[in-house]
């Protein structure tokens, strides 16, 4: 593929804090400007383990999106939108729903541990089971081929894949495949004709994976082709039928380093985080009353700062030097706690210091930030139209 299309999503279930700034909002903001990126707020996700509490993600969706942009995420290089705003995706959720197995749903190891972690709710739904499906849809209808996903993830998108696979292999075998693709391959010209020709040939006999990436870009290249018949070429390369939705790859953001004020993976659920919008006073208080390490009990006992959670935030949050200020001075009982706290408080207020301003202003004009989302949807909308037109047509639903 010439061009790669980034797709990722957030649940609306509550305050963004440092973990998902530093854990997933980074790379979003990196990626933004590498790619196209497509952002958006999966609230259909979040009913279907919330929706009993409608109320949560009612509140959320928003300030979710204030976050997002008030952390760096800019409506001028990525599509932000809601997932409800864009009804193709339940469209696209129905009609796959129709070529799933169930045993593939029951196998998704986050049905289980889901079920297990969260035993409080009653998860044993209809829509909770077919969330990874609802989320193929997702991925699926804008062709995106790039998910940036934390590791719990990864089954997800390796199900998507093989619905996709499942989903071509039943749909993408139209009447006379192989001559409107011997017809395309003339509308390619002569001399690139021959060489897509020569590019596939490499491909299928030796598995010339360098092959099959050129003659997929001298596809996507190709200027005035018909997306039906790139969409035959692309099909014709692998020697199978036509490619209608394209398999995804996932790339794994770098685990999130981000301890919670315990120690712990920061995480609401442990109640243990500092959130983007925590004020000044709180954050003080909270770093402040951080445990340590349990063997200092007095100023002058030394300490080990591999006890002790607040030295996990000096390696996120502290350059060299003040690091080895802390090795130091905590084996020697050469500083006390709140001494070594010092810094950290600082560089946490510096990092939600802009943060914090940029969410401000979004906060005072909600109309902005209703617009960025509206033209978002529109965009994706447009997107996902285009989709459900082959799916539909594929599926026999284009009759009149
Ligand atoms: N399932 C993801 C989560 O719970 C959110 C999500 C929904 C998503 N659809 C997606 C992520 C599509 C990436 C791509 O965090
Ligand atoms: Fe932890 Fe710092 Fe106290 Fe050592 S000096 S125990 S690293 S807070």
């Amino acid at each position: 593929m010439a061009i790669d299309r980034v797709l990722s999503g957030m649940r609306p279930t509550g305050n963004l804090h440092l973990g998902h700034y530093n854990g997933v909002l980074k790379n979003w903001i990196r990626l933004q400007h590498e790619q196209e990126c497509l952002f958006f707020v999966a609230d259909w996700h979040a009913l279907t383990t919330h929706y009993d509490t409608p109320e949560i993600i009612e509140e959320s969706v928003w300030e979710m999106v204030i976050d997002w942009l008030a952390a760096g995420v800019d409506p001028a290089s990525a599509t932000i939108f809601i997932q409800s705003r864009v009804p193709e995706h339940a469209e696209l959720h129905t009609l796959l729903s129709m070529i799933t197995p169930l045993s593939w749903l029951e196998r998704v190891p986050t049905y289980k541990d889901q079920q297990e972690k969260l035993a409080s709710k009653d998860l044993s739904t209809y829509g909770f089971l077919g969330y990874p499906l609802l989320q193929s849809a997702d991925i699926l209808i804008y062709k995106a081929n790039q998910v940036p996903v934390g590791e719990d993830q990864i089954p997800h998108i390796e199900f998507t894949r093989e619905i996709a696979r499942r989903f071509n292999h039943i749909y993408g075998k139209e009447k006379g495949f192989e001559e409107k693709a011997e017809a395309a391959i003339k509308k390619l010209g002569s001399k690139r004709g021959a060489l897509y020709e020569e590019l596939r040939m490499a491909y299928q006999t030796s598995g010339d994976e360098e092959a099959l990436e050129s003659a997929r870009a001298l596809i996507e290249e190709q200027q005035g082709m018909s997306m039906g018949d790139k969409e035959r070429l692309l099909g014709y390369l692998e020697g199978g039928g036509k490619i209608i939705l394209v398999e995804p790859e996932y790339s794994l953001m770098p685990a999130s380093k981000m301890p919670g004020l315990d120690g712990q993976k920061m995480s609401k659920s442990y109640n243990n985080t500092i959130s983007l919008r925590e004020n000044v006073d709180s954050v003080a208080k909270k770093i402040k009353t951080m445990p340590t390490d349990p063997a200092r009990v007095r100023r002058t006992d030394p300490g080990d700062p591999e006890k002790c959670p607040v030295w996990q935030l000096h390696e996120v949050y502290s350059d060299k030097a003040t690091q080895e200020w802390v090795q130091v001075g905590c084996r020697t009982a050469g500083i006390g706690c709140i001494e070594c706290k010092t810094p950290v408080i600082e560089s946490v207020l510096a990092e939600l210091k802009p943060i914090q301003e940029r969410a401000a202003q979004y906060a005072e004009d909600p109309t902005l930030v209703k617009n960025i989302v509206a033209e978002g949807c529109e965009k994706a909308r447009k997107l996902a139209r285009e989709t459900m037109r082959d799916v539909r047509d594929a599926m026999g639903l284009n009759y009149s």
